[in-house]
């Protein structure tokens, strides 16, 4: 109850159209112990991909993390089309029945490669993932531009809030690197650089503002679920990186309202990776599970120097299970038997601002 008083109050403080933005869809009387994720999942290549090893988890939650189709048309008949045939696949169902799913977007489902804020279809594909995914009609997600949303589940003590971004709707195009024929670096296995135009941005700004908001919202874990990898950035492919002032944006926030309790997860890359890289002093996680149905060894070859352990790169998907009890949460990397292939242990503690 103190808590729901707390966010209350939190929200009578901000005025009316801010506190529109700042609501997070709250399930406070679900503990939630486990959440599962993945993305890179394209049912034309694999219809049993990774949902029998996901469902044998009982998840309570699962995020998917983006590239849930590969639309990658301007024709919202076909990208319908897409979605429909995900929509048969009888493992989304059973998982639809047994977990909350929970979904962002990434570049393939938005509906062109390596998109962002130019894609001519953009509105109009939000409307077709945000009907696919079941989002209630007149909630504030639907009100504004963009995919990105926030879920706060369990009661105090036990509060897991789980922040999806849109890494889509809103970015500038980072140019692509003009490498001449042989000369790109070995252990690079994508196109771009980092920029150094301060200009350039992932979120926007709304999504910046109502982002910033939502990191106040009292919660005891939180996850930041991102398309696109958030630390990793030497092998030249999308990620946080690419636009640095970005990164340190968000981890200005972090700082700023003490956000205790915070790691990344991200897909996109079509394999599995724990990247961790300590950030005035807190160890910001990022735990990559990609390729639910189709994985990249040549891409998990790339450097990166936060890499924790190997990387995996046969289908996989993401678990973290959280241990309230004993105030710590752990990140599995499962395959398709269902197999735990990388596991890391983080206690609360160590998820700490100084
Ligand atoms: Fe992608």
């Amino acid at each position: 109850m103190k808590h729901i008083l707390t966010l209350c109050i939190a929200l009578a403080l901000v005025s009316p159209t801010q506190a529109e933005t700042i609501k997070s869809e709250n399930h406070n009387d679900t503990t939630i112990s486990r959440i599962a994720f993945g993305a890179c999942n394209n049912p034309r290549r694999n219809t049993n991909g990774m949902y029998q090893a996901i469902l044998g988890e009982k998840p309570n939650v699962f995020v998917f993390l983006g590239d849930n189709i590969y639309g990658d048309t301007e024709d919202m008949n076909v990208l319908q089309k897409k979605y429909n045939e995900l929509g048969a696949i009888k493992g989304y169902q059973q998982l639809c029945k047994q977990s909350k799913v929970i979904a962002t977007w990434d570049d393939h489902d938005y509906g062109i490669n390596d998109g962002g804020n130019t894609y001519s279809m953009r509105k109009e594909s939000e409307k077709i993932f945000l009907d696919f995914f079941g989002e209630p009609e007149n909630t504030a997600r639907r009100k504004r531009p963009g995919v990105h949303t926030s879920y706060t589940f369990g009661p105090k003590g036990k509060t897991c809030q789980i922040i999806v971004l849109d890494t889509r709707y809103f970015r500038d195009l980072v140019p692509r690197a003009k490498y001449k024929k042989g000369e790109r670096p070995k252990n690079i296995v994508g196109w771009y650089r980092p920029v150094t135009d301060t200009s350039m941005t992932l979120l926007g700004d709304a999504q910046w503002k109502w982002l910033e908001q939502q990191l106040q919202v009292p919660a005891d874990f939180r996850i930041i679920a991102s398309s696109i990898q958030m630390l990793s950035y030497e092998k030249g492919m999308e990620n946080w990186g690419n636009v640095p002032h970005e990164f340190d944006r968000l981890m200005g926030l972090l700082k700023k309202h003490k956000a205790h309790r915070t790691i990344g997860i991200s897909g996109d890359v079509h394999f599995s990776e724990i990247s961790k890289k300590t950030v005035d002093g807190y160890p910001f996680y990022d735990f990559t599970s990609s390729g639910m149905t189709h994985a990249s060894t040549g891409w998990s070859k790339a450097t990166n120097s936060f890499r924790l352990g190997k990387a995996y790169a046969q289908l996989n998907a993401g678990i973290i299970d959280l241990d309230w009890a004993n105030k710590s949460a752990t990140l599995r990397t499962i395959d398709k038997a269902g197999k735990t292939v990388l596991k890391h242990k983080i206690p609360f503690a160590e998820l700490q601002f100084k």
